[in-house]
């Protein structure tokens, strides 16, 4: 057990994806796990812990924002040994290509700063997903169809941001789209040498403004957790 999650030794799998919602750790671990079975409960935060196709993997509730999402990635990470990382939530879209409902795989993810800032200073270090998952992840989504995109995003610190210059220049460099906790799991990812991903759904839009309606979001999140299964074990 750590200090936020209090999963005995043994009960985290290797792979693990991270949802920001810890209900949507419970709906998915329910729909695509078998046996799924209840791991952790600290603070409401839900971790599951079952297989896909003969694979142990759990899922596990990483809450919204960089802090939150670094205390469950490094105690993942540092006290359960987990060796592949896989975020998978949703984000708002920057470009007029980017469709609501598509998936985003994020090769890059800029920042303003994360938890890590303090030990970077002035360098701007560029968090990167793994070349391996990425490349699975993009073969899993072209194998079911799904309109994909891979490319840099941006991870933010504030939902309600106060900076719209800001994503002028995040859309003029091509940045696909705006979330809140992947360039941290890079970090970490990268600082432990293990591998990582996020895996997105675009569920609004900073250039039309649509917004998905909730009924729609459940079809969108299985698109994509099927996807972070595959490429796990590709
Ligand atoms: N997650 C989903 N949509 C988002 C947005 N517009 N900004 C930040 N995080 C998001």
């Amino acid at each position: 057990m750590t200090i936020h999650i209090g999963a005995k030794p043994g009960e985290i799998a290797e792979t693990v994806l991270l949802p920001g919602d810890p209900y949507r750790a419970k709906w998915a671990a329910e729909t695509f796990l078998d046996d799924p079975r209840l791991v952790n409960e600290v603070r409401g935060m839900l971790g599951y812990t079952g297989s896909y196709k003969g694979n142990p993997v759990t899922i596990h509730g990483s809450g919204m924002g960089m802090p939150s999402l670094s205390i469950y990635a490094n105690e993942l990470i540092r006290d359960y040994g987990a060796k592949t990382l896989i975020r998978i939530g949703s984000c708002g879209g920057m470009q007029d290509k980017v469709k609501l409902r598509d998936v985003i795989l994020a090769m890059t993810a800029s920042s303003i700063s994360t938890p890590s800032t303090g030990i970077f200073r002035e360098l701007n270090f560029a968090p990167s997903a793994d070349w391996s998952l990425l490349k699975a992840a993009a073969g899993a989504a072209e194998a079911k169809g799904v309109a994909t995109h891979v490319g840099g995003i941006y991870s933010a610190d504030v939902f309600y941001d106060e900076r719209p210059d800001l994503n002028e220049q995040m859309i003029r460099h091509g940045i696909l789209g705006v979330e809140m906790e992947a360039a941290e799991l890079y970090n970490l990812a990268l600082r432990y040498g293990v591998r990582a991903l996020a895996v997105l759904t675009v569920s609004d839009h900073l250039i039309s403004h649509e917004a998905l309606p909730s009924e729609d979001r459940e079809k969108s999140f299985g698109d994509m957790v099927e996807i972070a299964l595959e490429a796990a074990f590709a």
